[in-house]
């Protein structure tokens, strides 16, 4: 399994960006990781090896990603997936037929695809609930629950969870606390700190950021979950190529500069919105008139890029979607060109109409995720699609 090197928490966090869990290559000097391209590994002789075997178990260019989103996370341990879902799915694989979860009623709709439609048939059981409301997640807890699972902020509607509260909540019933953090990032959360178990990325989105791979990972400080995250990585084999590896620790080492960007920009087109179409139609949790925003100023050192709008109709969505020229309509989120989504049937399709619905995910709801372009350019973009 791959741990950090020693001294990889020493730094702060940009220098961890680019350095940590990286060394030159030991052939060449190489500054930069190569990328292994191999699936097997010759050994010099019955029972000895170098410490690599399979590429499936091991690869050095996807130990040098996994050690590095580890470091960001601040912890000891990272597995990289083939996907975001990829890296859920072997979460979830911690756990058994029987056991039960409390998850936040506003996953991302793949996340609730894989509970809904695939583990439910297999014998573990889920509760659905608001966890903006930390006492919720108490109230929901059985026995048997194993995990409470959270996203925050959420994807669309940009609620948030107490991140402290609710690990306190899920410890206290003898549960794990388990984090998306594919939005927030480590740069602006850091849900170890107030008391997460384990913390997972879509590194298909800020953590590589320029929308040229898919990935995921999962990040833990316990030995005892490191070591069974380890086989279900090798027994289930949901990883990524080197290549991908590559891509994604290549996009790492400028996560501190991008989401600073991001930020600055999503702060500016998220005040501009709220002037033009009215701060209740505008989910950004860096507005002060977002209703979480105390307790986002309290959790996140940062707001990043995204926002959702409620423009009030499909056809009036339609219409922004359609007339958009910076922005660019398609699915995802985080890198460095911004673009523009329809929840309900895009990201969001896989959730039913009347849970959508009862989520507050509208017809007239777009997402936008502003990118690191010049915000002049944006909000121009923005101003002749809303006209
Ligand atoms: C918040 C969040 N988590 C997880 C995922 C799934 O990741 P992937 O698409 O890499 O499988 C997504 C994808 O959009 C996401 O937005």
């Amino acid at each position: 399994m791959t741990k950090i090197f020693d001294d990889d928490l020493d730094a702060e966090f940009g220098t961890r960006a680019i350095h940590a869990g990286q060394r030159p290559d030991p052939l060449s000097g190489a500054i930069m990781t190569p990328i292994y391209q191999t699936s097997t590994y010759v050994q010099e002789a019955l029972g000895q090896n170098k410490g690599y075997e399979y590429a499936r178990g091991r690869n050095p260019t996807r130990e040098a990603l996994e050690r590095n989103v580890a470091a960001l996370e601040g912890v000891r341990y990272g597995f990289a997936f083939s996907s975001g879902m990829g890296a859920i799915d072997s979460i979830m694989k911690l756990f058994s037929a029987g056991d039960h979860f409390v998850v936040g009623e506003n996953v991302y709709g793949g996340t609730f695809r894989l509970f809904d439609k695939i583990l439910s048939r297999m014998g573990m059981t889920f509760s659905y609930v608001d966890t903006r409301d930390v006492n919720r997640i108490a109230e929901a807890m059985r026995p048997n629950t194993k995990a409470v699972l959270v996203e925050t902020p959420t994807n669309p509607l940009m609620r948030l969870t107490d991140l402290k509260g609710a690990a306190e909540a899920a410890h206290a019933g003898g549960a794990l606390l388990i984090v998306d953090n594919t939005f927030a990032t480590p740069y602006f959360q850091r849900p170890f700190e107030l008391g997460a178990d384990i913390v997972w990325h879509s590194t298909t989105k800020y953590l590589n950021g320029h929308s040229d791979m898919v990935g995921g990972i999962v990040l833990v400080n316990d030995d005892d979950l490191a070591a069974r995250l380890q086989f279900i990585l090798n027994a289930s084999g949901a990883v990524p190529g080197p290549m991908d590896a590559w891509l994604a620790l290549r996009g790492t080492k400028t996560l501190h500069l991008r989401m600073q960007r991001h930020d600055e920009n999503g702060r500016t087109i998220a005040a501009w919105l709220a002037e033009h179409l009215g701060e209740t139609n505008v989910f950004y949790p860096g507005l002060p008139s977002h209703p979480q925003y105390e307790l986002a100023a309290r959790q996140m050192r940062g707001f990043g890029g995204m926002i959702s709008v409620e423009t009030g109709s499909r056809e009036r969505a339609a219409q922004v979607l359609g007339r958009v020229r910076v922005f660019s309509l398609a699915e995802s989120l985080g890198g460095v060109e911004s673009l523009i989504s329809h929840p309900a049937s895009m990201t969001h399709a896989s959730v039913e109409l009347d849970r959508r619905t009862a989520l507050g995910i509208t017809p007239g709801l777009i997402r936008l995720s502003c990118g690191v372009e010049d915000v002049g350019d944006l909000l121009a973009d923005l101003e002749q699609a809303i006209a």
